[in-house]
């Protein structure tokens, strides 16, 4: 028994020994805040098991009777056992280990992210293989590549201040982790097997651009302490704000806008994004407008905006298609106007809500996810009310 008991604690601390570094849960200890927030986000639910959408297309796909789970690149670079087998031709489905269950895309997965390859098909992120080195971008320090903890003293040594950190150093001089470039080597681009892009996220033209980009809108400055070692009073939220999580943090991005003429009433959505409002093909964009008059209230026809991709005019899995069927997603820049001839009288008011379906009835039917309720119910984005003077 006693033997027993030995090799296994053996082979778990063998184990922490490979994974070590690596493991998410090991920033948690320094890091509990953004740790949280992470846990929340989709990137940490990224999975198969964690994410019953991509479960659900993945079931379907043909690469699974392949044994190819391809989408590991993205989805779960956490599982290097994974992307190994892929790389040698072996056959490599996803299993429950911890990385697909704790974290597909982790802290690490991030971190390390020394540039992006371009190619068609999807870019290609090219990791750092200096040990224990982290990127990250600090103002007023993008040029130090090799930050360890150190201790200052001044006043002649009566104070003295740690910097650093105990368990990792930091390389501040990574161009992409002030521009957003980093976030592209996943979210640009994907072209599947007939060369048609089934995703695209632009972003924007200029590349010193650090203040309108992926980076600056997705993961805003909030309340709360970076680290536990050296208190801040804000850090960068890593819940990701987006369609799964917190989009009301992304509201500011979209202006409403109302105007009454002869024949009715104008509305128009402004998107300030640098890439189209909505970006997923399975994401549907509704505009929906209440007037309430003294004796009544009128819902009137709701306005959808959505990318529809497929073959041959009709609707498809992604896999199969090689044309996009109707494109009406509110475009970056654009305000698009909608025009309602319904007529109002003074002392109306008009409510204009803005916002989507995780999932279409459409794609919810046809993936058999239409009795989760969570994935098929509208979602607010921005509401605004008007009235009739
Ligand atoms: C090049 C990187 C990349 C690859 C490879 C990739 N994906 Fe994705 N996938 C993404 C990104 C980025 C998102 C999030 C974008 C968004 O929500 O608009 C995403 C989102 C999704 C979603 C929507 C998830 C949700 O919760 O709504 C599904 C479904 C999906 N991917 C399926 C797959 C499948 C199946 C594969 C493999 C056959 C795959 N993806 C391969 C990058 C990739
Ligand atoms: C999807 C990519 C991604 C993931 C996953 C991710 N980060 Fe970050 N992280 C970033 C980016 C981008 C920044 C902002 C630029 C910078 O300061 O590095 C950042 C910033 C930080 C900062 C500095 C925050 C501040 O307020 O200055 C810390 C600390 C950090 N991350 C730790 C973590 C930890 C710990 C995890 C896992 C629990 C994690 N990150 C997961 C991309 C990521
Ligand atoms: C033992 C505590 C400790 C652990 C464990 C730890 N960190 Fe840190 N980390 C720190 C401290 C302290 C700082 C702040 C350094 C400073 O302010 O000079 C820091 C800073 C960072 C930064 C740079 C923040 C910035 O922009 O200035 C990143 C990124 C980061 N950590 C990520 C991680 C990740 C990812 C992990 C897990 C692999 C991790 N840390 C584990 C203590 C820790
Ligand atoms: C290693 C690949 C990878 C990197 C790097 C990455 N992402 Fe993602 N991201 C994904 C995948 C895959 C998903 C979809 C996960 C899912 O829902 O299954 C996603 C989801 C998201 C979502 C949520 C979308 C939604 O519908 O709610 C946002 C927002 C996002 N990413 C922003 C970013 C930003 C900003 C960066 C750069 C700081 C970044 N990502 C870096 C792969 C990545
Ligand atoms: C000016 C702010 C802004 C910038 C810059 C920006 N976004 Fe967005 N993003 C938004 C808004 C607004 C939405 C729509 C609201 C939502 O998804 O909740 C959004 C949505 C998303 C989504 C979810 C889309 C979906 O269909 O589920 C992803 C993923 C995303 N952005 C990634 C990125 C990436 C990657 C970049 C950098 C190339 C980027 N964003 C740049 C504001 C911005």
């Amino acid at each position: 028994m006693k033997r027993i008991f030995f090799v296994l604690i053996f082979a778990i601390l063998a184990v922490d020994a490979v994974a070590g570094f690596e493991e998410s849960k090991k920033c948690q200890k320094c890091h509990p805040i953004i740790y949280d927030e992470f846990y929340g986000s989709s990137h940490r639910k990224s999975s198969v098991y964690t994410d019953p959408i991509h479960k659900a297309v993945w079931d379907k796909h043909p690469l699974k009777t392949q044994e190819k789970y391809t989408c590991a690149v993205c989805h779960t670079p956490a599982d290097k056992e994974l992307l190994k087998r892929l790389e040698e031709g072996k056959p490599a489905l996803p299993q429950a280990n911890e990385a697909q269950l704790e974290e597909g895309i982790s802290c690490v997965s991030c971190h390390t992210i020394e540039s992006i390859e371009i190619h068609e098909k999807a870019n290609k992120n090219i990791l750092s293989t200096k040990p224990k080195t982290l990127f990250s971008a600090r103002e007023g320090q993008e040029n130090e590549k090799n930050v360890q903890l150190k201790t200052t003293s001044s006043f002649f040594g009566m104070f003295s201040q740690k910097s650093g950190s105990p368990y990792h150093t930091i390389d501040y001089s990574n161009k992409g982790f002030y521009n957003g470039d980093m976030c592209m080597g996943c979210h640009s681009h994907k072209q599947n097997a007939h060369k048609f892009e089934v995703c695209t996220t632009t972003q924007a033209k200029d590349t010193n651009n650090t203040k309108g980009n992926c980076i600056s809108c997705h993961m805003p400055s909030v309340k709360g302490t970076m680290n536990t070692i050296h208190k801040t009073d804000m850090h960068i939220y890593h819940g990701f704000t987006g369609a799964s999580n917190s989009p009301k943090m992304l509201a500011q991005y979209v202006k409403i806008a109302f105007n009454q003429s002869n024949e009715g009433f104008e509305v128009s959505i402004k998107n300030e994004a640098t890439h189209p409002l909505f970006l997923h093909p399975l994401r549907v964009a509704q505009l929906q407008v209440t007037v309430a008059s003294k004796d009544q209230n009128i819902i009137l026809e709701p306005i959808t905006f959505k990318r529809v991709i497929g073959a041959n005019k009709k609707q498809s899995m992604p896999w199969l298609a090689d044309s996009i069927v109707t494109d009406t997603q509110i475009q970056n820049n654009e305000n698009r106007k909608v025009l309602f001839d319904h007529k109002l009288q003074i002392g109306d008011t008009v409510e204009v809500k803005m916002g989507f379906y995780i999932l279409s009835k459409v794609s919810s039917k046809k993936l058999g996810l239409d009795s989760d309720k969570e994935l098929s119910k509208f979602i607010l984005l921005k509401k605004e009310t008007f009235t009739v003077e």
